[in-house]
């Protein structure tokens, strides 16, 4: 089977790693991070206390490491003769020296070979320098990513970082072996005046002009055992049905399922109007979902079929830490999961207050948090009354939420995590 590649290339602090990272979890594929690699190298040759000008000890050095390059199902992993050197790679003297070793076109050769393997065995998301103009010539999946360097000093500065960005890519640009510059057919998007969600709606929207083919992919980050893009039976039927009384009693109608992610894992954040709803929300999807559900209606024949539904219980009259840690769980093990911010069902048909365990799932689990807006619910089937009305259901679905590891870091404790209920909730009110 052929595997396709998509190369971002652009300079450093560009917003390329968020980008390629989002595009993985969004399309189902496995990110590459390139420059994690000549940072390695790096490591290596300055923790054997090798100066990094010195071209010929460094290669003799290169020659004796053994680099393997894997992945998790996302995200691209290396070791070096045995070691992980990840916890190392942003370090100041790796910044400053990576640009030394990068330029040496022995070091090229051995990191892009084995850049080049990861195509013999899955489809990538690459980010680096060279990408599309030397790793990839041939893919037809190019983005150059930049941003104004005042932008890129500060967003690296916010990461906590001592970097000269403006001196590594002089280096970068002006090497005589692969230097960075926007290969042939990739197209530029400048993220300095774009959220990142705007930025990553502007690299899909590219990827499609340039012909990628967007269906889903099966989940890479499910455990094993756990499989998906089928449904059991008890699910189908549940789905099946209430998608039909949607689609002919209540005329659903759906608004921006374009911003739908549809594989990898996603938190869905909706406002609550009713019963109909985590059905509603499972209904936008081909595959199986997790809900929350009231602790109390776990009883009777709802005590087998909520779990077939995949409903984890919950406690509604007390915070409870054992449902959200299943549920970050379950974020983590690549399954989309629906939360209610505002916990129970509108009185009034308006959006409540939401309490911060939303913004707390969203920072533990780190996946791309999906706004939802529901309308007309609360009149289909009104708090209170078990009888249906035939009223119009509306569901929109907002652009997705994607943190940085930078965003994810500033939105730590409680006031971190109500920050990012705030942004949430907003984000579905606009809708
Ligand atoms: O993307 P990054 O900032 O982590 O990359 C670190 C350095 O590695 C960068 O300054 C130049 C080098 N690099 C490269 O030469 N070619 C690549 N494809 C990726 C990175």
């Amino acid at each position: 089977m052929t595997h396709h590649s998509i190369a971002i290339d652009g300079p450093a602090a560009s917003g390329k790693s968020t980008m390629a990272r989002a595009l993985a979890e969004r399309l189902g594929i496995v990110m590459v991070n390139s420059g994690a690699m000549y940072r390695a190298v790096t490591w290596k040759t300055l923790s054997e206390k090798i100066d990094p000008k010195d071209k010929g000890a460094v290669i003799a050095s290169l020659q004796k490491m053994e680099i393997v390059c894997s992945h998790d199902g996302t995200f691209s992993t290396i070791t070096i003769n045995g070691t992980d050197p990840t916890p190392f790679l942003r370090e100041p003297e790796i910044n400053a020296n990576v640009s030394t070793i990068s330029a040496i076109p022995e070091v090229r050769e051995k990191l892009v070979g084995i850049q080049r393997d990861y195509l013999k065995k899955t489809h990538v998301v690459m980010e680096g320098r060279d990408i599309g103009s030397v790793v990839f010539p041939d893919t037809p999946f190019k983005i150059y990513i930049d941003a104004d360097p005042s932008v890129r000093n500060s967003r690296r500065s916010d990461d906590g970082e001592i970097d000269s960005v403006e001196k590594r890519d002089a280096a970068d640009s002006s090497r005589t072996t692969a230097p960075l510059k926007v290969a042939d057919g990739a197209t530029k998007i400048d993220t300095s005046n774009l959220s990142i969600e705007g930025a990553i709606a502007a690299a899909i929207e590219t990827l499609k002009k340039q012909g990628f083919p967007m269906q889903e992919k099966k989940n890479p980050r499910l455990p094993e055992g756990e499989t998906r893009g089928w449904m059991r039976w008890m699910y189908w039927l549940g789905w099946m049905s209430f998608g039909a009384a949607y689609r002919t009693i209540f005329g659903l109608r759906l608004e921006g399922m374009e911003n739908l992610i549809t594989s990898g894992p996603v938190l869905i954040a909706s406002n609550h109007q009713s019963f109909l709803d985590p059905p509603l929300i499972g209904n936008l999807y081909k595959d199986e979902m997790v809900f929350f559900a009231r602790k109390t209606l776990f009883k009777g024949p709802a005590k087998w079929v909520y779990p077939q539904w995949n409903a984890v219980p919950v406690d509604q009259d007390r915070p409870d830490m054992s449902s959200m840690k299943t549920v970050i769980r379950k974020l983590k093990g690549g399954w989309r999961v629906l939360v209610f911010p505002e916990g129970a069902r509108t009185l009034d048909g308006e959006i409540g207050e939401a309490a911060a365990g939303v913004g707390l799932i969203a920072v533990k689990a780190g996946v791309p948090i999906q706004p939802v807006r529901i309308s007309g619910a609360d009149k289909a089937l009104p708090r209170g009354s078990g009888k249906i009305r035939f009223e119009r259901i509306t569901v929109a679905v907002g652009e997705p939420i994607i943190l940085s590891p930078r965003e994810l870091k500033s939105y730590t404790g409680k006031e971190g995590y109500e920050a990012l209920t705030k942004r949430i909730m907003d984000a579905i009110k606009a809708l």
